[in-house]
This record gives structure tokens, sequence and C-alpha cells, in this order.
């Protein structure tokens, strides 16, 4: 009698993302910065980029892509509950990755999503990785569902609102980045689909090469001091690229040699939006057509921890994807940290 093959998997059934309305031109931020669509378009692939109104903060983006995931479980996965309220009260997790928090220190943004969509049943957490967040998120919630058999869905959230946390007179870093959420609900299943392997990594060596200085507990503000410019990221890009390609090249060669997967094994690679360049060498180191990575950077230029979970949905929602299909999605940026998920879709 052959051996029952018990599988815990880790599904994604439904997706979502919210997109501020606002959007920016290279063209129209060379009016005021000393920069041209040329230079942005040439040195990153970024044509635009989404910034939030001064009333929206990051819940508030990340509550819109948690409601259309929660609505695409219910119009297209056949959840039994058939309303979002109904599917808000199964959720036993809410993860919110974010390095731009409604509120700093706290409370956590996690907290007022679960109040926002009705997730009374929940736990509220936050995952702070930078522009890896959304892959520690995902490995935090299908861990966070496979310690408790009374758990079984977890919102994974990527949201941001980096735009109020830039120099906008650096045009070094002003330029690459954009405002935007996107949603997954993770549900455990007895099935092979879903999160399959994780790899997480950092090197905080690196630490100094992308970091917002002030206002943590190493350089708080003081009573009295004059602030003349907010705080803000500071970036020693040419350090963090060259980070950034071997991070894509070795965790995609890992996670393949981990799976005893070949690169024709993968339907797509979904990788964190920074910069079509850093993309398009590591598929050069890799000999990967570079056909099989998603960009979507041209139209949302670098929303940090959003960039994977809004790809998800963009490519879920275009119907790209067949199930079954496997999916690599790959993360890097301030930490210095990095990783990649393995999906089965
Ligand atoms: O998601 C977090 C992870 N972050 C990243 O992955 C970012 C990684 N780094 C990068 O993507 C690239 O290093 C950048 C896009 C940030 C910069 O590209 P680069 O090819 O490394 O340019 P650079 O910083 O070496 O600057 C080259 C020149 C400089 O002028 P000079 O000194 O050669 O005269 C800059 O002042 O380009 C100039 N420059 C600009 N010119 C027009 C820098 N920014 C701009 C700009 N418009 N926006």
């Amino acid at each position: 009698m052959s051996k029952k093959e018990y599988t815990v998997g880790f599904e994604i059934i439904g997706t979502g993302r919210a997109v501020p309305p606002k959007r920016i031109t290279n063209d129209e931020l060379a009016k005021t910065l000393d920069t041209n669509d040329e230079w942005i378009r040439s040195h990153t692939g970024i044509g635009a980029r989404h910034i939030a109104d001064e009333h929206t903060a990051c819940s508030d983006l990340a509550v819109e892509a948690a409601r259309n995931a929660l609505s695409w479980a219910i119009e297209c996965h056949a959840c039994a509950e058939k309303t979002l309220e109904e599917l808000a009260l199964t959720v036993d997790m809410v993860i919110v990755c974010s390095s731009t928090a409604d509120y700093f220190c706290c409370p956590a943004t996690a907290c007022i999503v679960q109040n926002a969509i009705g997730a009374k049943n929940a736990g509220a957490m936050d995952v702070v990785d930078a522009c890896s967040s959304f892959i520690y998120g995902l490995e935090t919630g299908a861990g966070l569902l496979s310690v408790n058999k009374d758990r079984r869905r977890a919102l994974v959230i990527g949201a941001e609102v980096l735009s109020r946390f830039v120099d906008w007179t650096d045009r070094g870093t002003c330029v690459l980045f954009g405002d935007g959420a996107g949603a997954v609900l993770l549900e455990k299943t007895d099935s092979s689909k879903g999160l399959l392997r994780t790899i997480l990594g950092a090197d905080g060596s690196g630490a100094e090469h992308l970091v917002m200085k002030r206002g943590g507990s190493r350089n708080p503000f003081k009573q009295g001091d004059t602030v003349e410019t907010p705080p803000h990221i500071e970036m020693n890009g040419r350090a963090v690229y060259n980070f950034a390609v071997s991070a894509v090249t070795e965790t995609i060669t890992s996670l393949l040699k981990a799976e005893n997967l070949t690169i024709e094994d993968i339907a797509l690679i979904v990788p964190h939006q920074a910069n079509a360049r850093i993309v398009q060498a590591a598929a050069k180191r890799l000999n990967i057509p570079e056909e099989k990575f998603f960009l979507n950077i041209e139209e949302y230029a670098n929303t940090s921890a959003a960039s994977i979970p809004i790809a998800l949905d963009e490519i879920n929602r275009s119907g790209a994807l067949h199930s079954g299909d496997l999916i690599i999605c790959v993360g890097f940026g301030a930490g210095l940290s990095y990783g990649g998920n393995l999906i089965r879709w």
C-alpha cells in the first residue's frame, strides 16, 4: 500500500491592489527638478509614479487592497462566505508589510487595517523589512498558519506611502519611488498549491547604504530641534544596485536548486520593482530571457513592500497564470535584506 502523502499548502485564494489616482510622469517631475524623462527611463525604466493625496495614509491603501483581495476570493474562488463581512470574520491574521506605517512606533498599521475591514477574530502585526517585507510577510503568514491548527486564513498586505519620506529636492532618490498597496489572502489547504519554499537572507553590514537617519532611537528628535528637511530616505545607489543584482541572482539559483528545478519549470519571475536594469543584469547573469520577468515599474516606480503584491494582482487579474504554474517572487532592499518565495499558482 502506498504511503498517504499529507500536504499542507498555503494557497493564495485572493489578490487585490490599490493605487492612488494621482499620477506624476517624469516630464511633470522635470518641471521642478533638475532631471528629465530620458535619464529616468534609461537609468531605471520608470515612466511615472502614483502619489497619495494628503489625506491618504498607509492603512487607507492597505484597506482598499485587502478588500479587493477578499472580493476576489468571494467571486473567483468559490469561498463558502458570500460577503466581505462574512469572509473578514474568518481571517485569523492580518499582516501589514510596510516601512511607511501610519504612526511612528505604535500602533501597528495592521491593527488599524484589522479594525477597518472587520476582521474581528484576527491577530494583527506589521512586518518591517523595507523592500523585502512582503517576501518575509508571506513566510510569516504561512508560518503563523502552520503552527496553530485553528488558524486557516491570513491576509498579507504590502502597503507604502513612500512619497512622505523622500526628499523631493534630491533627484538621486525622489524620482525612484511611488505609493500603493497590494494584498493576498492565504488559505491553509490540503493541496500542493501555494507557498512551497521561501529563502530569507540579510547582510546588515550594508545597513548604512539605504537608511532614514532621523527619528529612531539612534537619532531621535529632541525638544527644540528645528526640522529643516523632514525625515527622508538616503541611499548609496551604486552599492544597493550591486547588492540587488547578486541577491536576485543567488536567490533564484538557490530556490531552483533546493527544489531540484530548472528555470524551464518556472512560468514567471516576479521581482521587486526597483530598477529595470537590475532585472536585466540578473537575467543576463542567469542566462534567462528577460521576458520571464514581470515588470510594471514603468507605471508605478518603486513601491517597496507593495511592488510584488501589486504585480501579483495585475498578473492574477490578467489571467496570465494557469493553475499549477510555478512562479518565483524575489525581493531585496534596505537592511540590506533579500529573499524569495517559490509559489505554485
Ligand atoms: O528598493 C530599494 C532598493 N533600491 C535600489 O535597488 C536602487 C539601486 N540603485 C539604482 O537603481 C541606481 O544606482 C540609481 C537609479 C539610483 C542611480 O543610477 P546610476 O546609474 O547608479 O547613477 P549615479 O547615481 O551613478 O549617477 C550618475 C549621474 C550623476 O551625475 P554625474 O555626477 O555623473 O554628473 C548624477 O548626479 O546621474 C546623475 N543623476 C541624475 N540625472 C538626472 C542622478 N539622478 C538623476 C536624475 N536625473 N534623476
